[in-house]
């Protein structure tokens, strides 16, 4: 056999065998066999680089390569959403609705439907020609989105290159990319260990795993696609359901949760069904999608502006289960904020073992009337932490009295404190209780903050309680002696700490003042502080009008940071830092703005970026001049708008009349493309 002829044997034959394996759960060799194969196949395309084809399996690995942002490209036929509804009710009457317009007496039997699952992932409209793949393109704003043929290549359930059949020449595909629970969890797992912000669901996931710069790290992810809208000039069949087989033999993978349907006992006992059966998908589903099959009655029905009058979503209720309160626990937190903590018998919900949520403050006691003893229910919406929605009374003891918020610090005693105005009960014992020493302790070598390697929360409390690090400025006096010998410190780790904290002494000084955890001084506001007032001695002797008077710092802060310096032992702290060579003034090349072209505009951020993170995001802003702010108001110049952008947001921006900036069009913007 000639050797152009093998290697398309070898791709048509890989692509048979992902296809088993990806799409059909069942492959027909094993890896082995499988790495064989592709290893020939690698071997035959190096020796022969004029047969190359980047739609060869051995291209699903993806590429290092940066692409440098994304090519915007229009939709040829705009992507739609789908309207919502919460009840089967509601769903019957949507179904009521199409068999009127279509002038129907007889009910669902002439207005067949279609019944699927709602993948939460992110949509992906996929374009081929004579059998080949040769553009996929996000939903972007419905009329155009993000070029990311490169990245979709490397989803290997995904078909590159079609067998034969008798797909149109040319046609688009729409589906959902997602990622599945496992490898969701898998890379969660994998940045908390890197320290790493979570994904808070998989839909956030593969969204931002989909515009990632490096294909090859796209491949490494492990999404995967699920196809549910066929569009061409000619379909091969007239109904949804017929186009989807056809696409599912093509290839494509289909869910077999797809049913066609012909009364609304049918639509009913579907909605029942996969209420309950969903929670066993190894992907995330937010609801059911009903489609009206016919092709010819959904011309007929057509479209509103945002939907088609077609097709309608289900949304399943957020997941709820019943489960008894152990008790309430109070933690002190580092700035000496007292939380409620209800400790639960551990429950499972989606997918997760649930044995702590929060209760927030006093406030939501009360409001929740939690008494001890009661069961709770704990809801888990589209976001991973949970949350406690209320109590079942009818199983409360008569006597059960009512869960009663501590008035006296857990850890050391001290008499709680509520300021007026305010929900949180506050320990007042700043300088001599546990949890709030030790939480200043863990902030001041956190990643924001002074960033010492080979300091954690656990190796902080070890140096604690051994007496060996009371304040932050104890850090500096370390010797790596102090530390050997401490529970399983070698003279290596006790090195590598000692070395860490003697490159924090590089640390910018709007770094240290956010490292000093003075209350209300969070990064942004240190940033701003040190860039009008340049180094700390002139923050401390600062009147309070001055610190006032910087963008940003009312009085409740200058305040704070008048109370932080009044405290002698603060100031010495501070002296101890000095000598120790930790940074206390800034550079002027760093406070100096590097422009002025955000000069005068307040922007809001908001959203999942890919290119940068929302810090580097916030520091552009202050470098060119400009204000971030945290909430919108007519005072907004734009929103930076990332993927999956809150509802509330996009609602009031969308009122207010303020545009939204992507991430590529800010970066330009500011010329940073
Ligand atoms: S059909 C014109 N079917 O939901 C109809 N969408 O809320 C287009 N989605 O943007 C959509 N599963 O990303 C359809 N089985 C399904 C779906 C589905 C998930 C997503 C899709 C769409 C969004 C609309």
């Amino acid at each position: 056999m000639d050797i152009e002829a093998r290697v398309k044997e070898l791709r048509s034959e890989l692509d048979r065998h992902n296809h088993a394996y990806y799409v059909e759960n069942n492959p027909l060799i094993s890896d082995r066999e499988f790495d064989a194969l592709m290893r020939e196949l690698e071997e035959l395309e190096k020796a022969h680089p004029e047969l190359d084809d980047p739609l060869s399996p051995t291209h699903r690995v993806g590429s290092d390569l940066a692409h440098g942002g994304f090519e915007q490209v229009t939709h040829q036929r705009p992507m739609l959403s789908l309207g919502n509804t919460y009840s089967v009710e509601e769903v019957d009457a949507w179904a009521a609705r199409c068999n009127d317009a279509l002038g129907n007496e007889g009910g669902l039997r002439s207005v067949p439907i279609v019944g699927e699952m709602k993948f939460d992932g992110t949509s992906i409209s996929i374009t081929y020609e004579h059998g080949r793949m040769v553009r996929a393109v996000t939903r972007g704003d419905g009329e155009k989105g993000d070029d990311v043929t490169a990245n979709v290549r490397t989803i290997k359930s995904i078909p590159l290159v079609l067998a034969d059949g008798d797909w149109p020449e040319t046609f688009e595909i729409r589906g959902e990319i997602v990622l599945p629970w496992k490898a969701f969890e898998r890379l969660n797992a994998e940045r908390a260990f890197n320290e790493e912000p979570l994904f808070a669901n998989p839909r956030n996931a593969a969204s931002g795993t989909l515009k990632l710069q490096s294909s090859a790290e796209v491949a490494r992810r492990g999404l995967d696609a699920y196809f549910y809208y066929l569009l061409a000039d000619e379909l091969p069949a007239d109904n949804h359901y017929d186009n989807m087989m056809k696409a599912r033999e093509w290839g494509f993978k289909v869910s077999t949760a797809m049913t066609l349907m012909n009364t609304i006992d049918e639509v009913d006992a579907f909605i029942k069904y996969w209420d309950e059966e969903r929670r066993l998908l190894p992907v995330a589903t937010d609801g059911l999608v009903f489609k009206v099959n016919n092709l010819r009655q959904q011309l007929n029905l057509g479209f509103t502006s945002k939907s088609p009058r077609w097709a309608i979503a289900y949304k399943f209720p957020a997941e709820r289960a019943l489960t008894p309160l152990k008790f309430v626990s109070f933690e002190v937190g580092r700035t000496g904020v007292v939380t409620p903590v209800a400790n639960l018998e551990p429950v499972l919900l989606s997918g997760t073992v649930v044995k702590r949520a929060s209760l927030h403050n006093e406030d939501i006691i009360r409001q929740l009337d939690i008494h001890e003893g009661d069961s709770l229910y704990v809801e888990k919406g589209g976001e991973i932490i949970p949350k406690i929605t209320g109590v079942d009374l009818k199983a409360r003891r008569p006597d059960a009295p009512a869960v009663s918020f501590v008035k006296f610090c857990p850890d050391c005693g001290t008499e709680l404190k509520r300021a007026e105005g305010e929900a949180a009960w506050m320990c007042p014992n700043k300088y001599g209780c546990r949890p709030q020493l030790l939480g200043r302790l863990e902030h001041f070598v956190g990643r924001h903050m002074m960033d010492i390697n080979g300091l954690g929360e656990e190796n902080v409390a070890l140096l604690f309680d051994a007496g060996r690090v009371k304040d932050i400025a104890d850090f500096y006096d370390l010797k790596p002696s102090d530390i050997e010998g401490l529970d399983r410190m070698g003279r290596r780790s006790a090195e590598k700490i000692v070395d860490g904290i003697a490159a924090s002494r590089n640390v910018p000084f709007d770094r240290v003042l956010y490292a000093l955890s003075i209350p209300y001084v969070g990064e942004t506001v240190a940033k701003r502080i040190v860039r009008a007032m340049g180094s700390i001695d002139a923050i401390m002797n600062a009147p309070r009008e001055q610190l006032e008077a910087i963008d940003g710092v009312g009085g409740a802060i200058a305040e704070s940071i008048a109370d932080y310096f009044s405290y002698e032992p603060n100031r010495e702290i501070v002296e101890r830092l000095r000598r120790a060579g930790v940074r206390l003034e800034s550079d002027v090349e760093e406070s100096a703005p590097h422009s002025d072209l955000l000069a005068g505009k307040t922007i809001v951020i908001s959203g999942v970026f890919n290119h940068f993170s929302r810090e580097e995001y916030k520091d552009m802003i202050e470098k060119n001049g400009g204000k971030n702010s945290g909430s919108i108001s007519k005072k907004t110049s734009f929103v930076l708008a990332g993927d999956n952008m809150g509802p509330s947001k996009l609602e009031k921006a969308k009122s207010l009349g303020i545009p939204l900036l992507s991430e590529d069009e800010f970066l330009e913007m500011i010329d940073k493309k």
